[in-house]
């Protein structure tokens, strides 16, 4: 398929079919993944992949219950790792200086660039892909569950299978919203109102259509579509929880000193 049409027709696909994936299919994917730019080449990252059905059911309860992990016959997660690469200057009598935040920020890049390049391969073929985004909010528990040494993290993670639906495309804010031409135009509330203004009904609407989310809302007394990411879906209480746990591991993972 075209590259452009190809990218313009990704949907995340959140209900599977049980069918494996052919080991040259997953080949392919994986390799795409590895063929993905990254900083000098270092590959700072690795790929971990499930499809042992118990596993899947564990890592279902780690990733918040999102059924598409359990019906999915492929997960693979993707993790920022420095833990190859400082082995590997060591052994070579160089000494390695990635124990720090910046290391952190160039691998966990280098992680989601391969994972888009993965999820494009994917969808390529004729499969379908979600993000977890759960992989950020449970990095105890991954670390544990995945053995991960020092100077490995949990990046994010991707479903990949046969797709049982066929969702419609989800819109985008207006591009000129999103692009400045050569300088940044912070723009003012009106123009921020004009930018979301569809957003604002096709956002409400859809979260609507989904019985839970709806009951939710209406309890709440929420009345708009910033309300409900403000107060319903990324709290401000849990972002902050989900913070301190990341400063935590990533002090265990040695990305971060203590003081
Ligand atoms: C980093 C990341 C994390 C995500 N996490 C989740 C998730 O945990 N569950 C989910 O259903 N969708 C998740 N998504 C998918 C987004 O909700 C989806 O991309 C967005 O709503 C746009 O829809 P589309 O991908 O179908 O165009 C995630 C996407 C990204 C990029």
């Amino acid at each position: 398929m075209d590259p452009l049409q190809l990218l313009g027709a990704h949907r995340s696909i959140r209900s599977y079919r049980p069918d494996p994936i052919p080991d040259a299919d997953l080949d392919a994917i994986l390799h795409a993944a590895t063929r993905a730019s990254s900083s000098g080449n270092m590959q700072t990252y690795s790929i971990i992949v499930t499809k042992d059905a118990a596993r899947r059911d564990a890592l279902w309860e780690i990733h918040s219950r999102q059924d598409m992990i359990r019906q999915a016959p492929v997960l693979l997660t993707f993790c920022a790792d420095w833990n190859r690469m400082v082995k590997w200057c060591r052994a070579r009598d160089a000494e390695p200086g990635y124990d720090n935040f910046l290391s952190f920020l160039v691998a966990f890049a280098d992680a989601m660039i391969a994972a888009q390049n993965a999820a494009i391969a994917a969808e390529g073929l004729g499969y379908g892909i979600c993000y977890m985004g759960t992989t950020l909010c449970a990095p105890t528990k991954l670390i544990d569950f995945f053995g991960l040494p020092e100077r490995v993290f949990p990046a994010t993670t991707l479903v990949v299978g046969r797709p049982d639906e066929d969702p419609d495309l989800r819109a985008r804010l207006p591009i000129d919203g999103i692009v400045h031409d050569e300088r940044y135009r912070d723009p003012g509330a009106a123009r921020v109102l004009e930018v979301y203004h569809d957003r604002e009904t096709e956002g409400w609407n859809r979260y609507m259509s989904f019985p839970e989310l709806k009951a939710k809302i209406l309890e709440s007394g929420v009345k708009n579509l910033s309300q409900v990411y403000t107060q319903l879906k990324y709290t401000r209480g849990e972002n902050e929880e989900l913070s301190a746990e990341l400063l935590e591991q990533l002090v265990r993972q040695r990305f971060l000193s203590e003081e």
